[in-house]
């Protein structure tokens, strides 16, 4: 196939109805503390248990198009043996790589920070291709205060993703840029719209100018809320807001935006995107790429045990069901009473 062929089929794989993402990428350190939570021990076997088991929920491509693993996971094998890519496309779901090299202070640029991993990737890209890879996540942070994100934060981050979408492109791996604006501090919902348009607008203008294929690209951004201390606002304002920022500066051309939950509870992402997806007919699929809204229950079902597994399974399943039905605009909040 031709990398243009790959890329086309990849989008029409990954952007589809009533479907979105499972990211389950997280790095040790995070998987970590994620597990501390339900009371387990993050080891190598304790991630794969936890990993092979959710990928293997039956009947999960009925609302999951794609899954990001973590660079373990994707040379791991499965309970039963099977690479963990191969089990997922046998499931008919499209397997995916972080690759980013997680982020560290920006210098010159108080409390602002940069992402790693530019250095060697496309070796990298290579090498997660030949291990069943076929699209990327890259994940910029923009934090919000009276002052921040400064000029050079977003210009930097903006440059990198840029950067990172045209080798995924030029490998044959369809690009997720991810500029997530933090829900950390007592901000506004307008500051947070006027920083997610900023942040969006140079993302836009970097990825055009290194000559990134728009429509062989997936925008994973944050949904525009109030910062988590200033208290909530409903359903109805943050899809408003959303849809204000994304319809000026998001370009028609994108196929999909696919959400981050950011610290949203599982049933508050699952009402936004409900929300959003109510709002009328739009030029781009709005959709889901969760993390912790689709696993924190599946996590706490499983607790380290084995046993719990179907408990897991159907957990997820649930949150995975009630998003592709939040997809257009028919989940309701009465249905998290179903099983
Ligand atoms: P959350 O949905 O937990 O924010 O995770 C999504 C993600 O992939 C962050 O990079």
């Amino acid at each position: 196939m031709s990398i243009e062929d790959e890329l086309k089929t990849t989008i029409k794989d990954l952007v589809q109805t009533h479907k979105g993402i499972l990211a389950a990428d997280e790095s040790a350190p995070t998987i970590a503390k994620r597990f501390t939570a339900v009371g387990v021990e993050s080891t190598e076997a304790s991630r794969r248990e936890y990993r092979s088991l959710i990928f293997s929920t039956p009947n999960l491509a009925d609302h999951i198009s794609g899954v990001i693993l973590y660079e373990e996971t994707l040379e791991q094998l499965s309970l039963d043996n099977v690479p963990i890519p191969e089990l997922l496309e046998n499931q008919g779901i499209v397997p995916g790589i972080k690759v980013d090299a997680g982020k560290g202070p920006l210098v010159n640029a108080p409390g602002d920070e940069i992402t790693y991993g530019l250095d060697g990737l496309s070796a990298r890209l290579e090498r997660y291709k030949a291990l069943g890879a076929r699209f990327a996540k890259w994940r910029s942070v923009f934090h919000i205060s009276g002052t921040q994100p400064s000029n050079q934060a977003i210009n930097a981050n903006a440059e990198v993703l840029a950067r990172y979408a045209a080798d995924c492109q030029a490998a044959g791996i369809v690009p997720i840029v991810e500029p997530e604006v933090l829900i950390d501090g007592p901000h506004s919902i307008e500051r947070a719209a006027q920083v997610s348009e900023e942040v969006l607008l140079r993302v836009f203008e970097s990825l055009h100018r290194h000559h990134v294929t728009l429509e062989w690209m997936v925008l994973k951004p944050s949904m525009v809320t109030p910062g988590k201390d200033a208290g909530k606002a409903t359903p109805e304002q943050v899809a408003e807001a959303t849809l204000r920022v994304f319809r000026r500066v998001v370009p028609a051309a994108v196929p999909g935006i696919m959400f981050l939950s950011g610290g949203q509870t599982p049933e508050e992402s699952t009402e936004n995107l409900n929300a959003i997806n109510s709002l009328g007919s739009q030029p781009w699929e709005l959709s889901f790429s969760y993390g912790r809204a689709l696993q924190e229950p599946a996590q706490k079902a499983w607790a380290g045990q084995l046993v719990n597994g179907e408990k897991a399974q159907s957990a997820l399943k649930k949150r995975a069901r009630l998003n592709g039905l939040a997809r257009s605009g028919r989940y309701s909040p009465d249905m998290e009473n179903d099983n």
